[in-house]
């Protein structure tokens, strides 16, 4: 794995393909440094979000973890690494303050369109948003994707705002390579986990939730 530093044994320190119930601050740092390949998340979007069936999301009501998050994740990536981040676009203020302060450059801009709507209120909401950002100077990808994605509706039934694989695939496929390891320390039901797994990368996954981490964990079991 080019992006890691080599200087430890990362079997040792991290269970590849394992999903941990906990708070990502407290386990991110106990995951040596430049040990992950790829950092693909979908953090609580800061927006106090309900759905209309009444699920609330942990953490989506402050910011507190927003800025130790990312300097958590920065510190964990790989040398010359990339993550991709979706995040809430009318706090994009903050969000992109936390990745500038933990070190990383904003490199791409990520738009996924939806054919249907998520809310409505001064306009329809028809997509979601992620940013590239790279530590240090990544190699340009081999397969170097658009940034408009298709983003299918998932159905939200396992979490509710869960992300369909679909839209996932191509982001794992190009920023990293066959062998690397993907983080996603909001890992919600699992799908970055899962899509990472279908690429046959390994992954790890946090998720704070019990509920959403029993459910990706049975999800990540029936996929094998
Ligand atoms: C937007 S959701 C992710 C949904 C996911 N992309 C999916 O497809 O299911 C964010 C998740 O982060 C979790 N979360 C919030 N704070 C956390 C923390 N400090 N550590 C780990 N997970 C956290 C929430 O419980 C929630 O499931």
């Amino acid at each position: 794995m080019s992006n890691t530093n080599n200087n430890f044994n990362q079997e040792i320190l991290i269970k590849r393909n394992s999903l941990i119930q906990g708070d990502c601050l407290e386990v991110m740092a106990q995951l040596p440094t430049r040990s992950i390949n790829f950092v693909l998340t979908d953090p609580p979007y800061l927006v106090n979000y309900k759905s209309r069936d009444g699920r609330k999301i942990l953490n989506d009501d402050n910011s507190n973890w927003l800025k130790p998050a990312f300097a958590e994740i920065y510190r964990v990536l790989g040398r010359n690494g990339f993550c991709v981040s979706f995040y809430g676009t009318n706090q994009v203020d903050k969000f992109i303050a936390a990745y500038r302060e933990a070190g990383f450059s904003i490199e791409g801009h990520f738009t996924f369109a939806k054919r249907y709507s998520s809310s409505s209120h001064f306009v329809r909401r028809q997509h979601e948003c992620a940013f590239l950002l790279a530590k240090g100077h990544p190699k340009k990808p081999s397969n170097v994707i658009g940034d408009v994605i298709d983003m299918q509706y998932s159905g939200n039934k396992l979490h509710p705002t869960q992300k369909p694989i679909s839209a996932l695939l191509p982001l794992i496929e190009s920023f990293c390579e066959p062998q690397g390891i993907v983080l996603d320390p909001f890992a919600g039901s699992g799908s970055t986990l899962l899509a990472a797994k279908m690429l046959n990368r390994s992954y790890l996954g946090i998720e704070l939730d019990k509920n959403y981490h029993a459910i990706a964990t049975k999800r990540l079991q029936m996929s094998s």
